[in-house]
Parts: C-alpha cells; sequence; structure tokens
C-alpha cells in the first residue's frame, strides 16, 4: 500500500534523488572552499546592512539554494582572510570544517552508546589524548560541550557539588569563587545559573602582566572569609580573554591547597598551546588542578562549535549529571552514555572534526600552527615597539596583542582608538578590536589565522598607523 501521495512522493524525490544529492554536495563544498581560501576579497563587504537586508528579503522568485548560499558565504565576514585579526574565532582547518557536512549527513547523537556505537569510542579515544596532553590521570572524567561557556558552567557544577555534596538536592551552597580581574564574564554567568550568585565572585586585582596578581589572591581570600564564606572555588585563566594573559597555576594551586579550594583554570584559549613545543611552559601546573577547560575552536582552530572540560576526579563531573531516563540509559557497555556527562542531551558527533585531525596530521601539526600564531602576535609587538606612532601595552603571552597611540590626548584617545578600529573594520583590508585595559580603551588583535604572516600584521599595523595619522 502506499501512504505518500504524488506531491509527497515528488518532495521527496526532490529533496533525497541521489544524483541530485550528490551534485549540491559538490556544488555546497566549492562554496565551502572558496571561504577557506579566501585571499583577494574584502574582509567585510561595504554596507553589509544593506547586503544582509537583500539577503533576507523575499523576492517573487525562489532564489537558487546554491546561489544563495554563495551569496551568504561572500558576504560574511573572511575569517579566513590572512587579515583577519578581531576575536578568538578561528579560521578553521579546512579538513575540519569539511568533514562538518559529514557530520551533520550521519547525525549521530552522543546522548546514548546505542545511538552512536563508532561516535562514542571516538569521542572517548578523543577525551583520552587530552587526559594525556593536559598530565591528568586516568581517573579524570570529562566531556565535549559547545564551548568555553557551557564548560566554565559544568565545570562550576562539579566543583559546587564536590564542595557542598547536597547542593544539588536543596539548591543551597554558599561557595566565595575567587577569579583573576579579567576572568571571562561566563564564570560570573554560571555563579548566577548554579545558585551561587554573582555576589559570590570576588574579584582579585592583575599585576603588570594582566595576570592573575598571586599576591593580592590570599587578601581576596580574606575578604570572601570577611563576609562570611568558608569554602572557596579559585579560578586561574590560562589565556585571558583581552590579553591572552597566562596564569601563575603553579603559585595558583599552592593557594587553593592552603584554603582547601577546589582550583579550576579556564584554558578555553590557551589549553592549544600544550601541543607548543616552545610555549607549553605557560601551563605549568595544569596537571594538578580539579577542573579544566579547553576550546579546540579557539587556539586548536576547529570550526564552531567544539569545547571541553575534564575533571579530576571524574566522580565530581558523574555525580551531579545522573540521571533515570529508562527510554535512554543504562545500557551495560564499554562505552558510557555520555548524556550521563554532559548538561546536553541531544549532543552532536563534534569529536570528530578534532580527532579526524589529530589522528590523521598528529599533534606536531598544532604544535607548528599555535607557535606560529604566537610568533605573529610577536612581530606585532616589535613592531609596535619600534614604531613613532603606536606603543604595545603589553608583551604578548600568545596569540593576543593590546596597542595604542603613543602621543595620545587622554580626553579622546578613547574615542579616537574606536574611530580607528571602526574605520579599519569598515575598509575590508583588514579586522581587527579593541577593549578596555586600566580603564583605556586599546586596540586589539588576535591572532586567530595560521595564514596570517609576519608581514601581513605589519601591513595591518601600517594601515593603522595611516588612519591614526589622518
Ligand atoms: C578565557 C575564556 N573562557 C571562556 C570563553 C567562552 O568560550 P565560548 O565562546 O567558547 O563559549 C572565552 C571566549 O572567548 C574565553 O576567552
Amino acid at each position: 500500500m502506499n501512504l505518500k501521495s504524488a506531491k509527497t512522493e515528488a518532495v521527496i524525490q526532490k529533496l533525497w534523488h541521489p544524483t541530485a544529492v550528490r551534485k549540491l554536495a559538490r556544488e555546497l563544498a566549492d562554496v565551502a572552499a572558496a571561504a577557506l581560501t579566501v585571499n583577494d576579497r574584502p574582509l567585510r563587504r561595504p554596507s553589509a546592512d544593506q547586503l544582509a537586508a537583500q539577503i533576507v528579503q523575499r523576492g517573487r522568485e525562489t532564489p537558487d539554494l546554491v546561489s544563495l548560499v554563495r551569496a551568504i558565504s561572500e558576504a560574511s565576514l573572511a575569517l579566513s582572510h590572512p587579515r583577519y585579526g578581531a576575536q578568538q574565532v578561528a579560521a578553521p582547518i579546512p579538513a575540519a570544517a569539511l568533514v562538518e557536512s559529514v557530520v551533520a549527513a550521519m547525525n549521530q547523537s552522543l546522548a546514548v552508546w546505542e545511538m552512536s556505537p563508532i561516535a562514542t569510542a571516538i569521542d572517548r579515544d578523543l577525551m583520552t589524548r587530552f587526559k594525556k596532553l593536559f598530565g591528568y590521570p586516568r581517573a579524570a572524567e570529562g566531556s565535549l560541550v559547545p564551548g568555553g561557556a557551557f564548560a566554565n558552567l559544568t565545570a562550576l557544577l562539579a566543583a559546587r557539588d564536590a564542595l557542598v555534596p547536597y547542593a544539588s538536592k536543596n539548591g543551597q551552597a554558599r561557595i566565595a569563587i575567587i577569579v583573576g580581574a579579567q576572568a571571562h564574564y561566563s564564570i560570573a554567568r554560571a555563579a548566577a545559573i548554579l545558585g551561587l550568585g554573582r555576589d559570590a565572585v570576588f574579584k582579585v586585582p592583575l599585576d603588570a602582566e594582566f595576570c592573575t596578581d598571586v599576591e593580592q589572591v590570599t587578601h581576596s581570600c580574606a575578604a570572601a572569609r570577611k563576609s562570611g564564606f568558608r569554602k572557596f572555588i579559585l579560578v586561574g585563566s590560562s589565556g585571558s580573554t583581552p590579553t591572552g594573559s597566562f596564569d601563575n597555576l603553579v603559585a595558583l594551586a599552592e593557594i587553593a591547597r592552603k584554603h582547601r579550594a577546589w582550583f579550576h583554570v579556564d584554558a578555553a584559549h590557551g589549553a592549544g598551546l600544550a601541543f607548543s613545543r616552545r610555549f607549553h611552559g605557560r601551563l605549568k601546573g595544569l596537571n594538578r588542578v580539579d577542573s579544566m577547560i579547553f576550546d579546540p575552536h579557539k587556539m586548536m582552530f576547529m570550526p564552531l562549535a567544539a569545547g571541553g572540560v575534564l575533571v579530576r576526579d571524574g566522580a565530581h563531573l558523574l555525580g551531579p549529571l545522573q540521571e533515570q531516563a529508562p527510554y535512554l540509559f543504562g545500557s551495560k557497555r564499554r562505552w558510557p552514555d555520555l548524556g550521563q556527562l554532559t548538561i546536553a542531551c541531544s549532543q552532536r558527533f563534534d569529536a570528530l572534526k578534532t580527532w579526524l585531525v589529530w589522528r590523521v596530521y598528529g599533534g606536531e601539526l598544532w604544535d607548528h600552527l599555535t607557535t606560529h600564531v604566537c610568533d605573529v602576535a610577536q612581530a606585532a609587538f616589535q613592531y609596535c615597539s619600534e614604531s613613532e606612532i603606536l606603543e604595545p601595552v603589553h608583551q604578548p603571552h600568545s596569540n593576543i596583542f593590546c596597542f595604542q597611540l603613543r602621543h595620545k590626548d587622554d580626553r579622546d584617545s578613547d574615542r579616537h582608538c574606536s574611530a580607528i578600529k571602526e574605520q579599519l573594520n569598515e575598509s575590508g583590508f583588514a579586522y581587527i578590536s579593541s577593549t578596555v585595559l586600566d580603564g583605556r580603551r586599546v586596540l586589539r588583535i588576535v591572532v586567530m589565522n595560521p595564514r596570517m604572516t609576519a608581514d601581513d600584521i605589519c601591513d595591518v599595523l601600517r594601515r593603522v598607523e595611516k588612519i591614526a595619522c589622518k
């Protein structure tokens, strides 16, 4: 008996006909390839707003799907352009980006092993590789999540329940979070979501290199004690968001031990440096921390989304995430149901892209790429050190570098910096960002595209000088 109407049959034929699907796959792959190797078009099209309106508007004619996707891609910000250096979003490694359509086509969900036997094994192999890389013990547990914000939330959930075992049951926990003044906002947000409250976040002043000032941590702990807190989570940064500065994890671990605090490290940005033979020392002490997060979609150059969390004593991750759902969980196999290790239920097979690059190209690939982007940031520092117009705000610890105008009129320098950034970005020549450090607006370059060279970054800085002198 055929239950399909002729129309339904026609729709199915249109969508699933093998020849049509193959043709579409090839054409879309061509659009992706162009986006991944872009060189010679403006980074951002002029009048992006107008372009967006044109794309969104409904005309009378049905647009051709591939033409529409190509138009969207060509109108979008070109992250793979060699002069892109704005935020911590990577120019993705092509193989990792291109395999995404296969991930979507397979559509494996990793919540339960039964639905994803191969994907689960690959996800777990990837986690084992990360444990080894970061010097974590076998008993550690971890999971992939959609990014650093989710990862911080997950780690702080584990920390909260480890410090106050009944917190998940009765929702009551009084824990102070001691964190560097420039910690990512997701820490305070996680405190709010977990019922700890934003008021429980105590910010530690920074030292001259924009790292958490180790001398000041004890004062912040004392301030928290004075406010009645007896339990603490100390958070370190391995790659802070504004300046990419790396905290002294060894010193912080010692303070955490003294205060019997849970020590969490946000290495969302900088964990990729673990691959760098030259820079891995920045992460010294990471192997001792109670929990950590890492974002392969930052300095491992994966397309969004790829984040991860690891908890040294795996039981603390498993505890708050165990659910009864007989329709899903419970198969006693070699592999766990990963839905019991993360906040999400349905889960994308995000492990594949990172695992594939590691398995096929080897970890030394990231040694080259992460070291290179740090070197390019260093070249920017060198340029500004010698410039008569620009000056460095800090020596880069990694691939983030902030700079400012040398002869600034204090009253106008903030406005001037913002205007320079806008003008540069509007021009389509390059793309950079800005932030506020010590109360002053500064310009910021984040080298997230391994195709950017020292010459490229110097070209960007020359253009900034030209705009500044107009
Ligand atoms: C240090 C740090 N932690 C966490 C995050 C949040 O990561 P995501 O954007 O992947 O959620 C960021 C984002 O830039 C970050 O720099």
